[in-house]
């Protein structure tokens, strides 16, 4: 059966020794508290990755990711931080495709296929995030934007490395406005999603596919969207910078 997931993304917050502490925090409440199957994933700037990959290893259930990195494995690409490198730090996951890397840097399907790519070779697993802006919903063409993605960025893999990887839908209108998709929105593009892998890989693979919603996300709204069908958890933003606000969400598993 597929995982259950609640994984922070910590976006670009936190100096050094404020991301050691809050993940200390995390890493106490979920062993003291947790007490579901459920993963706990912390997507983090990269200054912290190797610290809190040490934290988390004796941990089991809480794992690390990156929330980006270049195609490339190595070479002359000042500022950019690659798969091997993310890897050798314990990490185990990397965000692709956010909303943020495409609008603010470009990302394209084309270069986010390549970035997947990267990421399996070097046995880190994608969290590929899909979604649409308010103008696209609005215009009522967002199930076909949702397509797009899938199959421009991740829809190229076989089989076997499509089941390591996790897809985020979030609707960008969504993200850090305060305005949550309803569950029932979320759970209607969420069912297509897996439709859509369905189409492509086979019920089985869909079936076992893990959909986190992101956008919004909180303590008091988790319970509601995580309750729905295809809601396999949760990729928050700002309520992951609040040590008890995200150990809330994760318990929603418990
Ligand atoms: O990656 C996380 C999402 O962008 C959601 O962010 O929970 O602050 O809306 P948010």
């Amino acid at each position: 059966m597929r995982k259950n997931i609640v994984a922070g993304n910590w976006k670009m917050n936190l100096d050094y020794e404020k991301g050691l502490s809050l993940f200390s925090e995390i890493v106490n409440m979920v062993k003291d508290e947790v007490v579901g199957e459920q993963e706990v994933i912390v997507c983090s700037p990269a200054i912290h990755l190797y610290s809190i990959s040490k934290l988390a290893a004796p941990v089991a259930h809480v794992h690390v990711g990156a929330q980006n990195i270049h195609q490339a494995e190595s070479g002359a690409y000042t500022g950019e931080i690659s798969a091997p490198q993310v890897k050798s730090t314990g990490a185990s996951y990397v965000i692709l495709g956010h909303s943020e890397r495409r609008a603010y840097f470009g990302e394209t399907d084309t270069l986010l296929a390549e970035k997947v790519d990267a990421a399996l070779k070097h046995g880190l697993s994608p969290i590929f995030c899909i979604g649409e802006t308010k103008e696209e919903r609005e215009g009522g063409n967002f199930f076909e934007v949702i397509k797009t993605q899938l199959a421009g960025g991740v829809f190229h893999l076989s089989a076997e490395e499509f089941t390591k990887v996790v897809l985020a839908y979030e609707p960008v209108w969504a993200i850090g406005t305060g305005l949550t998709a309803s569950p029932e929105q979320a759970q209607e593009v969420h069912a297509f999603i897996r439709s859509a892998v369905a189409e492509k890989y086979g019920e089985e693979i869909a079936d076992n596919t893990t959909i986190l919603y992101g956008g919004s996300a909180n303590p008091g709204n988790a319970r509601d969207l995580f309750s729905q069908k295809d809601i396999d958890g949760g990729l928050i933003g700002g309520a992951s910078l609040k040590s008890r606000d995200f150990l809330e969400i994760v318990k929603v598993f418990n």
